[in-house]
């Protein structure tokens, strides 16, 4: 089966409007026509106004980095899935290390917020990963394990298929420190075979799996060359637009 490649570009708190504004422009006017998905998770103020400028670029998708998992209500200063819905957007980041780290998310939160983005008709980028100190016990794919079953394996047939997820060693997070392929490939591979257990091969074939930390110009041919690799998740080097169009290529 041939599975969905994406590229998604994590912009975190960085950006002004203008500036964001500048960097989509520059992203769509040295985009290639492909059939690769190249996704911009902008700031949610950004949301709106990229989407007018990404809109009949086909390939360009666009996605929040959070949201709070009821509809509405009195929670100052949140946003809910269908103010996502309603600035355009197609993917959310859902459970990205950081807001785990500084935010205090679990994975029983997150299996909340992922509910109400797919209500939405919007797809789900669920982070996971593990820190240093974990890998260095040896016990990575038991987390990442359990990060998979407890904030997915809720979801039914139909739901798990619009599903993308997105391995993100926290020791490779911004550090300059890239898994390697092999690494990458071993956890793929991993978190592929336990999605195949849950929901069968059809589901597990289809599912696109991202690695993000440090992916640059340099190495991404090399992750994205692994059999279990579908794209990457890219934070430092999306902001530079011609780094990000090269990563896109890479692929
Ligand atoms: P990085 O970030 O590419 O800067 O390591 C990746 C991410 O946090 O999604």
């Amino acid at each position: 089966m041939k599975r969905k490649k994406i590229v998604a570009g994590n912009w975190k708190m960085y950006m002004d409007y203008e500036e964001g504004r500048a960097l989509a422009n520059a992203v769509i006017s040295h985009l290639q026509p492909s059939e690769t998905i190249v996704v911009l998770g902008t700031p949610y103020i950004h949301l709106k106004g990229i989407s007018g400028l990404i809109k009949g670029v086909s390939s360009l998708k666009l996605a929040a980095q959070n949201c709070h998992q009821e509809n509405n209500g009195a929670y100052t200063g949140e946003v809910s899935a269908p103010m996502l819905k309603s600035c355009g957007v197609d993917y959310v980041i859902l459970g990205h290390s950081e807001r785990r780290e500084y935010f205090h998310e679990t994975d029983a939160l997150i299996a909340r917020k992922i509910d109400a983005v797919m209500a939405q008709g919007m797809q789900p980028i669920y982070c996971c990963g593990e820190r240093l100190e974990v890998r260095e016990a040896g016990e990575h794919e038991a987390l990442v394990s359990r990060q998979v079953s407890e904030a997915l394996f809720h979801l039914n047939e139909e739901q798990m298929r619009q599903v993308v997820i997105a391995y993100e060693p926290v020791w490779a997070i911004g550090t300059g420190k890239t898994a390697s392929p092999e690494q990458a490939q071993e956890m793929h591979r991993h978190i592929r075979s336990l999605i195949r257990k849950q929901y069968g091969d059809g589901i597990a074939e289809g599912l696109t799996i991202l690695y993000g930390g440090s992916v640059k110009p340099g190495n991404a041919a090399e992750l994205f060359g692994q059999p279990d690799v579908d794209g990457g998740l890219i934070g430092g080097a999306s902001l530079k637009a011609e780094d990000f169009i090269a990563i896109v290529e890479s692929i």
